[in-house]
């Protein structure tokens, strides 16, 4: 049986993503329960990360002990992934000896061709084009909040970065309308905007964007790789700031969402990502945690293991 792998949104269909969040939403009550559930015991989860990490780190490593299993920190410093073995050859060695892999690196391509070799399942944990696992926990936290989001109006406002190319995937898999606000030269990719362009509005008024929004979303304005571009893109997002001010355009009862690690007073007001009525940053991050377990399991029972 060949394996099921989650390098981006569409390799589930909207069936089946609606089937992971609900277990997400199951598991984190038998977690909350104290109920024990050892799926995974003596699995192993491989863990290469050649960018930092905090949420998708612990996330990962809790929700497979939590299982029953384990999870091994490799990162390229130590391992001869950084000393140049060919993804290809690592991914025939690793995923004979774990059961499944997730990645964090930079070009998506590494992600695919890993996958191509793998005899495991194998998870994009963030590439330079998408992060995918957080729009599990951005979903489910969405559901839990205010149900499910067919037919609602998402606004991305920032750049057009991995998260936001994900919202694009998202709003063709939960069916919702995008808006995304970005500044001219950070648009997202052009094929996917125009594989998605029913879905999607793109301007550059951060207030056209929010009008009329559910659920509002934004992300740091330099992502992890960008560094040198800091101060420049500092100048290009400027007015780009989500507040409570441009929160106030949204439709009442929006929540705001953000991936974290958060930059308060840049792309986010430190008043508004501590409103306790209007952010629902907390839950977001926790909800990694419940909603990567369901997704383990289900790659598992669909990759025969
Ligand atoms: N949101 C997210 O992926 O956080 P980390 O970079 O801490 O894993
Ligand atoms: N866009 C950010 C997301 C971090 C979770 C980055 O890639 O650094």
């Amino acid at each position: 049986m060949k394996p099921r792998h989650f390098l981006t949104l569409l390799d589930l269909s909207p069936t089946e993503l609606k089937e992971v969040i609900a277990n997400a939403i199951e598991l984190k009550k038998q977690l909350k329960h104290g109920e024990i559930n050892d799926s995974f015991k003596n699995r192993v989860l491989g863990m290469i990360f050649e960018k930092s990490s905090t949420r998708t780190r612990v996330s990962f490593e809790a929700g497979m002990t939590q299982l029953g299993g384990s999870a091994l920190f490799l990162s390229p410093r130590d391992t001869q992934l950084g000393r140049g073995e060919p993804i290809e050859d690592s991914a025939r060695v690793l995923s004979s000896m774990v059961d499944q892999v997730m990645i964090r690196t930079f070009g998506h391509n590494i992600v695919e061709r890993f996958a191509k070799y793998s005899s495991v399942p194998v998870i994009n944990a963030l590439t330079d084009d998408f992060h995918p696992c957080q729009l599990l926990a951005d979903v489910q936290t969405y559901v839990e909040h205010r149900g499910q989001p067919s037919g609602k109006t998402v606004a991305w406002i920032g750049d057009g970065n991995n998260m936001c190319q994900s919202y694009i995937n998202a709003a063709r898999q939960w069916d919702f309308q995008l808006n995304i606000a970005c500044p001219k030269g950070f648009e997202p990719n052009a094929e996917l905007m125009q594989a998605n362009k029913e879905r999607i509005k793109l301007v550059h008024d951060p207030i056209e964007a929010i009008r009329g929004a559910d659920w509002v979303s934004t992300d740091v304005w330099a992502s992890m790789g960008q560094e040198a571009e800091q101060k420049e893109r500092e100048q290009a997002f400027a007015g780009y700031m989500v507040d409570h001010e441009l929160m106030s355009h949204a439709n009442s009862g929006a929540v705001f969402m953000h991936c974290l690690p958060a930059h308060r007073g840049e792309e986010v007001s430190a008043e508004l990502i501590e409103d306790q009525q209007l952010s629902v940053v907390w839950d977001e991050a926790e909800n990694r945690l419940h909603s990567q377990k369901a997704l383990m399991l289900f790659l598992s029972q669909h990759s025969g293991q």
